[in-house]
């Protein structure tokens, strides 16, 4: 019999495609999680229900991935991302699973200039990133058999994201008025059809550790706007660049976090395809 794979925040963004595209393979038998399921920060009903259902591999999806409200909500983002990280990694210890848990490139700071590799030092610049980074450190102190998967900037058709978000205002804004969007942060846009399909890849090299996966190439958001418009026919919207600090926003983040991926396509000999296609590949593909 193939592998048994438990996807958590089956829901989600990427939870959903982690669910469809793992399920699509014959090796794999998937169980797609929900809070209807149980609830990551009540450590009772997690770890029976890894128990129950005893996946040979959890992926760790589920998140309160609300970076502006994890601000004014410091208690729930640390329950639900670090201590909800701890409870999934004890059920996986519990049956001897291998957890693969998703994490982000705001756990760092963005003060490099190049970009960030898996064993550069983490210095969160928010609440969010803060709580990501406590779900780390739970993984690596409970299990052995782990990886851990930063990726930033997702992208997909289940969920609110920069991209539909951005359509949706272009649908409203009318001349003289036009979206600023903020050109003083830079990263690299990802979408999640990509990144399950590169984390399929490191499931079936059996990897374990720490990789950095996002699409290739990089932007600032300001320039991932104008692509966005451009690749949906809505160039007649103007957008306007601007600096962080005119936003005003409750979270601060990183000016710059590309990270390195090097590391994954040593191992999967595999380079994911660059942002600018698979945005292209995702505005075909929704309505
Ligand atoms: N979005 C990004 O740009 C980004 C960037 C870097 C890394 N990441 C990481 O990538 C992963 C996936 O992100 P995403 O944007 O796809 O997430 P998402 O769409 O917000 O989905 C998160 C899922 O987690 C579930 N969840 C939240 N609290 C839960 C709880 N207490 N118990 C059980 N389920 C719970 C949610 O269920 P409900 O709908 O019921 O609340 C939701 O289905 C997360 O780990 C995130 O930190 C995201």
């Amino acid at each position: 019999m193939g592998l048994k794979i438990l996807v958590t925040g089956a829901k989600g963004m990427l939870g959903s495609d982690l669910v469809s595209i793992l399920g699509s393979k014959k090796e794999y038998e998937l169980i797609g999680a929900t809070r209807g399921d149980f609830d990551i920060t009540d450590h009772f009903q997690t770890t029976q229900f890894l128990r129950e259902n005893n996946p040979n591999i959890v992926v760790h999806t589920a998140s309160y991935t609300k970076v502006d409200d994890c601000e004014k909500n410091r208690e729930m983002a640390f329950n639900v991302n670090a201590k909800g990280a701890e409870n999934v990694a004890s059920g996986c210890k519990n049956i001897n699973a291998k957890l693969i848990y998703i994490s982000t490139d705001y756990i760092f700071n963005g003060n490099k200039n190049e970009p960030y590799v898996e064993d550069d030092i983490p210095e969160p610049l928010n609440v969010y990133g803060d709580s990501k980074l406590g779900g780390e450190q739970a993984v690596q102190n409970i299990l052995n058999a782990f990886m851990i998967i930063r990726t930033s900037w997702l992208f997909g058709k289940k969920g609110n994201n920069f991209v539909s978000t951005i359509l949706k205002q272009a649908d409203v804004v009318k001349p003289p008025y036009h979206l600023s969007i903020v050109d003083d942060q830079v990263g690299s846009p990802t979408y999640t059809i990509d990144l399950s399909y590169a984390i399929e890849k490191l499931i079936a090299h059996n990897a374990t550790g720490v990789f950095n996966i996002t699409n290739s190439g990089y932007c600032s958001w300001y320039q991932f706007a104008q692509k966005i418009l451009e690749y949906s026919g809505k160039k007649g919207v103007k957008v306007v660049p601007i600096q962080s600090g005119q936003l005003n926003r409750p979270a601060r983040r990183p000016s710059y976090s590309i990270l390195d991926c090097s590391k994954f396509k040593k191992i999967t000999n595999y380079t994911t395809r660059h942002w600018e296609e698979a945005l292209k590949d995702y505005l075909q593909n929704t309505d």
